[in-house]
């Protein structure tokens, strides 16, 4: 078959027509490709794991000569340019029979010219197939499922830019009816003098940061009328904290205060929390469902402390999963504005507020914890508005999805909905448990609805935690593992998170799966095992490799160490750096 390509120094002239090369003249390439793929796998076995740093979210430009070196698909071999015969076909062709099925999809420089929006979103939708299911993702706490209505409500919102109060007003006002509700959920004073205040953020973290600045203002204000130094500010916290409230201490100049995890405690130990309070402490911080556990930390006990020896630093809760989950479930626990010490709380909407990411609130008691000079009150876009947000614009579809979600569900609804996931929760921890896991997570409604597990280590397995993971990865699940914070003995565990959408027979699959794994990796002697590591670890450094060469990531093996992202950006200050502290996902 003959294809016919378009010479673009003669056109207008009739084309040549294309003859492919005879086989023989592909093989010095495509022992290239073998010698360099082989490479790959042959990378310095010191630290494997080092090279699979992947910038995702902080990307390194390609130089000129990468974005060409890109255009060829592997080493050593020119790319085939194909190209339909009738270039002016856009209105006709099919998406498949159209020229671009036949080109790369642009990943470097902007297109020169349009190309059709049915073959744009094909191609798209195409390309992200190779992402993973979110529904079998069971490591992320963030919702993956809402109602159609809600769906159908964001959609009408997208165009909506939120901060244009003058423009949408209604959407501003949605805002401030979560913000009176999800305060008053936290149990908000409600007399006559109560003025509490909050508003929508991207997430928690963001309402994290805002929460951070206010207490180092108010604490930098406080010291600078006492005429005393302000410039040593620290905050206090479990090591086991998300890693926002490192960057948060970081961005903003605060000295982090680590209360250590230990081998069998995960939470913030709350008499050393309050030993480690200085003139300096700006605050607090208390996690209602730590990242790796769920467990909710006894912010009580902290509150006490602070009473009985009368220190003044205030207490932020990070509320992020727990503050959807705490006043459904277990409504007696008192962890929020019933403390008379808690001055701030935040929470994420996407979380188990059951949002589609991103949104997320930030509430304060009482608007003398927000310092006037944070606060903008600005004429933008034709009204006066007060702002106090790290971000200007942003869409309104997230927060009338909460709105949604609020009015839909009532208590009553996200009862229902929290109390089945604490039952689904605790049934898989059963099960889990038959199959010889430790339970780290707390059962009962006691802490969030996840299963936090560790091999037991007295039946003396072969293989750890990560080997499991892998096994269910394999069969499609994604359930990770981890490196628990610092001063826990590098302890290693698994984490489900359970979510709306995982409902009992999906989590009967899921233990089917597990028993599989288990049976499978308990046939393999210690040999086999570590063979299936270290394929583990090729296969790994191959997907990478590959995923590379087809990636807009910079960094294939073979960039100069002064080009790779991860050396240019190389960490070595976080608790991540310093313990070997893995990061859960959200
Ligand atoms: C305890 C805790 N705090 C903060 C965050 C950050 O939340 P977000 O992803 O909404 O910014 C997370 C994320 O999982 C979390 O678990």
């Amino acid at each position: 078959m003959a294809i016919v390509v378009p010479c673009p120094s003669c056109a207008g002239q009739p084309t040549p027509a294309y003859t492919p090369p005879p086989p023989p003249a592909f093989l010095p390439a495509l022992l290239l490709l073998l010698h360099s793929f082989a490479l790959s796998l042959s990378l310095p076995r010191k630290d494997p794991l080092a090279r699979e740093i992947k910038m995702v979210h902080l990307n390194r430009v390609a130089t000129d000569k990468e974005v060409n070196a890109a255009k060829g698909l592997v080493d050593g071999m020119n790319k085939f340019t194909l190209a339909v015969e009738d270039e002016a076909d856009d209105y006709t062709a099919t998406v498949y029979g159209s020229k671009y099925a036949a080109e790369d999809l642009p990943r470097h420089e902007m297109p020169d010219r349009e190309m059709p929006p049915q073959v744009a979103y094909r191609m798209i939708k195409d390309d992200l197939t190779l992402d993973g299911t979110p529904t079998l993702n069971l490591a992320s706490f963030v919702t993956t499922y809402m109602e159609e209505e809600a769906e159908k409500l964001m959609v009408d919102a997208f165009s909506k830019n939120f901060i244009d109060y003058e423009e949408y007003p209604v959407s501003a006002d949605i805002q401030n009816r979560c913000v009176s509700m999800i305060a008053r959920l936290f149990n908000v004073p409600g007399n006559d003098d109560a003025n509490a205040m909050g508003t929508s953020t991207i997430g928690s973290s963001e309402g994290i940061m805002l929460a951070v600045l206010a207490m180092k203002k108010l604490w930098a204000n406080k010291r600078k009328a006492e005429g005393k130094p302000f410039d040593q500010p620290n905050i206090i916290m479990n090591s086991a904290v998300q890693v926002c409230w490192e960057k948060a201490a970081r961005y903003f100049d605060v000295e982090e205060r680590y209360v250590y995890c230990t081998a069998d405690r995960y939470v913030i130990d709350p008499k050393e929390a309050v030993d480690l309070i200085d003139e300096n402490t700006i605050g607090i911080c208390s996690i209602l469902g730590t990242t790796y556990t769920g467990e909710y930390e006894d912010t009580k006990a902290i509150n006490d402390l602070l009473v009985e020896r009368n220190i003044d630093v205030p207490i932020h809760v990070d509320a992020a999963s727990g503050g959807f989950v705490a006043p459904f479930v277990n409504p007696g626990l008192e962890w929020d504005f019933r403390l008379e010490k808690v001055v701030s709380i935040n929470v994420s909407g996407h979380k188990y507020g059951l949002v589609y990411p991103g949104v997320g609130w930030v509430v304060w008691r009482d608007p003398k914890y927000l310092p006037k000079e944070l606060v903008f009150n600005i004429n933008y876009l034709g009204a006066d508005q007060a702002s106090f947000t790290l971000n200007f614009s942003r869409g309104a579809s997230q927060i009338i999805g909460q709105y949604y979600q609020l009015i839909r569900l009532g208590k009553r609804g996200y009862r229902r909905i929290m109390l089945n996931l604490t039952r689904t929760a605790d049934y898989l921890s059963a099960n889990l448990e038959e199959l010889g896991f430790i339970i780290l997570s707390q059962k009962s409604g006691e802490g969030l609805p996840l299963v936090a597990a560790r091999l037991d280590e007295d039946l003396g397995k072969q293989y750890d935690e990560f080997a499991i993971a892998h096994q269910l990865r394999e069969r499609g699940w994604v359930v990770p593992a981890y490196t628990m914070a610092p001063h826990s003995d590098k302890m290693k565990l698994m984490r489900v998170v359970v979510r709306e959408d995982f409902t009992k027979s999906r989590c009967d699959a899921l233990i089917t799966d597990f028993k599989l794994a288990l049976e499978t990796l308990d046939a393999m002697d210690a040999k086999r095992i570590q063979h299936e590591k270290e394929l583990t670890l090729h296969n790994r450094h191959a997907a990478q490799f590959h995923m590379r060469r087809r990636s807009t990531l910079i960094g294939a093996p073979g960039t100069p160490i002064n080009k790779q992202p991860t050396q240019h950006f190389s960490d070595d200050h976080s608790l991540q750096a310093q313990h070997g502290k893995t990061h859960a996902v959200c």
